[in-house]
């Protein structure tokens, strides 16, 4: 049974334990619908209360929502206010000693930084960061491995109101300079090298690459975190600079930069249906709110917890419930270099363990290759300190979500499936975990003042049961306030006219059951989701037609076990045809070209050659005809329309 046909199954539900519900905050739906009252009557006031009350302003707001150039919408903005402030300085009066991060490197070894220590080193990152000249709106971009100097740097460019760009580690050489490229950046933050899983990552040599193909010259530093020994690191002279020797004798306090909320706190780029990343720009104070409230409903945070996240800080989940919801609230979390299969497949339950995880925050995918290769191995390790579990990235199958609920979590942990993007900063759907009861595969229901729904063409809701694409009825605090460079793409993308430019259109399809429970059923445009990362099927087209070989190329996913979705790649050559050992040793080659052009979790599962792809008369390839070829499936879809059949025999035998 596929994925989507069990969870249109599924028809278990769990309330919260009494015990759970009785020491939550939000205990019970009278709670949870009060507040969604609360939203619902009185919106504004409802997000200006939780902006006062969650927010530390150097100048309070009089304003709540502006909507004057709608969808280019501003929160609080006659507010000023500073995130690293917020996240570090306010928690020291009373708890300056409390443990912010523990950081477990990938062998193992474990680091404890205070909120006193955290701040001291983002004050001195931050008064290296002006000894280069970085100034109030210059972009910075982050491409580092998940360590502490990660979180440092993201800070730091917040606390001198510079907009960072985190690209994530894994991503290629040109990923990286179109990065640095769009946003015009003018300082890159990296590392000698990464570790993970025992091998190193060349974060350096990437950027040199990076930097040498033409479109970075607007970089001028290159700041190195130095992470392992390795000898000797090739150096350009007045561009690069030591981390270390940038931080030695920096002032260890640096007076926050007070920053208007709506100024860009940062931008992250995220694949859509075109072959171009989008630059996504999130604000100051409505993102901070967003990702603190949400972070302390969704996992009915306490002040004694122990939290885990185990996303990378390049993905918007390490943005807002790493970096800053956690750091924001005060909490103590853990941090971790490495990955869930090594030394073994035990390392996350060994690190709950160790170190009484009590909130553990993971990805469907990592939960499905963790139970096939071990779906006892939980039982060896005292998970007693858990009492909450999440899941992100991607719909959850109900044999996972059970596997999850009952060997991890004892039957006693409530799973908060949360869904959101990229775009809307912080959590949209998602339990409240002391009051709505879960159901496996369904992220169950809103967060109070988050206006979703799902509608037909027309914008039109739907009746329970029938499909729809998802939207937002109304802005939010955290949500995307524009595409970096790019407001026109902004508006259609995301606030299209076929509703009146009025709904946030998410990209997702989904439907809602008899109780008003929402179940994510995909995207709805040409946007692949891979263990939980979102890949562009243009952009992974273009990087094969890039490569000299290659004539046309057409991607498409199809379900995989524990992936979630797997790339498949259709590509004529621009000579013959290969076939048997030849077909492989092609298509062996540009699954490495795919990994060099744009990073490793790019890589096509599997590539087809034909000698021509399915074509409409007009000439448009009919992708639907080439998602059933990737699945095996029997064409039922008319092909009266096809330019040429006989093509459809080839695609199926070169499986
Ligand atoms: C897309 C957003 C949210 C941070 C990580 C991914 C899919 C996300 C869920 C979920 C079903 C989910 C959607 C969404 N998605 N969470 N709980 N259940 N699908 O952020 O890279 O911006 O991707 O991920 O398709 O649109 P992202």
């Amino acid at each position: 049974m596929s994925a989507l046909e069990s969870i249109l199954k599924e028809t278990r539900s769990f309330p919260p334990s009494d015990d759970f519900r009785q020491k939550a905050a939000i205990p019970g739906m009278e709670a949870y619908n009060a507040l969604c009252d609360q939203a619902n009557d009185q919106y504004l006031s409802f997000w200006g209360d939780l902006a006062r009350e969650l927010l530390t302003w150097k100048k309070p707001f009089s304003r709540v929502l502006d909507d004057s150039a709608a969808p280019f919408f501003k929160w609080f903005d006659d507010g000023e206010l500073n995130v690293s402030y917020n996240c570090l300085d306010r928690h020291l009066p009373e708890n300056a000693n409390k443990i912010a991060l523990i950081f477990e490197a990938d062998d193992g070894a474990v680091t404890r930084v205070t909120y006193a220590e955290l701040h001291r080193r983002v004050c001195q990152f931050a008064n290296g960061l002006k000894s280069l000249d970085v100034q109030k709106g210059d972009r910075v971009v982050i491409y580092m491995p998940m360590v502490i100097e990660a979180i440092v740097a993201m800070q730091a460019c917040a606390r001198i109101g510079a907009i960072h760009s985190v690209v994530f580690g894994g991503f290629s050489a040109g990923a990286l300079r179109d990065r640095v490229q769009d946003a015009g950046a003018r300082v890159v933050i990296t590392a000698n090298e990464g570790l993970r899983g025992g091998k190193t990552v060349p974060l350096k040599a990437t950027t040199d690459e990076a930097m040498d193909m033409g479109g970075c010259e607007s970089i001028e530093h290159v700041v190195v975190y130095r992470r392992t020994d390795s000898e000797p690191v090739k150096w350009t002279e007045g561009r690069d600079v030591w981390w270390h020797q940038l931080v030695d004798k920096q002032p260890e306090q640096c007076e926050p930069a007070w920053m208007n909320a709506e100024d860009p706190l940062f931008i992250l780029y995220t694949s859509g249906s075109t072959g171009k990343p989008k630059g996504i720009q999130h604000s100051s104070a409505g993102y901070l709110l967003g990702a603190i409230n949400s972070f302390r409903w969704v996992f009915d945070y306490k002040p004694n917890d122990v939290y885990w996240c185990t996303a990378d800080v390049g993905w918007i989940t390490g943005h807002s419930y790493i970096c800053y919801g956690p750091l924001g609230i005060g909490a103590t979390q853990v941090i971790f270099e490495g990955v869930p299969t090594y030394p073994d497949a035990n390392r996350f339950w060994r690190m709950i363990e160790q170190h009484k995880v009590s909130l553990f925050y993971t990805a469907p995918t990592a939960i499905r290759s963790l139970i096939k290769l071990g779906a006892e191995a939980p039982k060896q390790f005292d998970l007693s300190s858990l009492r909450l579990l999440g899941t992100v990235g991607e719909p959850i199958n109900p044999e996972a979500w059970m596997w999850y609920y009952e060997m991890v979590g004892g039957g006693r942990c409530p799973i908060v499936d949360t869904w959101w993007q990229t775009e809307t900063g912080s959590a949209m759907i998602a339990p409240m975990p002391g009051a709505v009861p879960t159901k496996p595969g369904s992220c169950t229901l809103p967060l109070p003042g988050i206006m979703a729904d799902i509608v037909d063409e027309s914008g039109a809701p739907v009746e329970a049961g029938k499909g729809g694409f998802l939207v937002i009825k109304k802005p939010f605090p955290s949500l995307v306030r524009t595409i970096w460079g790019d407001p026109d793409r902004f508006k259609k993308t995301y606030f299209p006219e076929e509703f009146d430019g009025k709904f946030y259109l998410a990209g997702d399809s989904a439907h809602r059951d008899e109780n008003g429970y929402f179940w994510i059923m995909g995207r709805i445009d040409d946007v692949l989701n891979v263990s939980g990362h979102r890949l562009g099927t243009m952009e992974i087209e273009s990087a094969l037609v890039a490569n000299p070989l290659v004539a046309e190329a057409a991607v498409v996913g199809k379900p995989h076990e524990i992936k979630g979705e797997a790339v498949v790649a259709f590509v004529v050559l621009k000579g013959p045809r290969p076939q048997g050992d030849e077909a492989r040793k092609v298509a062996d080659n540009l699954k490495q070209w795919v990994a060099h052009e744009i990073g490793k979790i790019a890589q096509p599962d599997e590539i087809r050659f034909g000698e021509n792809l399915p074509k409409t008369r007009s000439g448009k390839i009919m992708r639907r005809l080439l998602r059933s070829l990737a699945r095996g499936e029997e064409i039922v879809q008319d092909v009266s329309t096809l330019e040429n059949p006989q093509i459809l025999q080839q695609l199926q035998e070169s499986a």
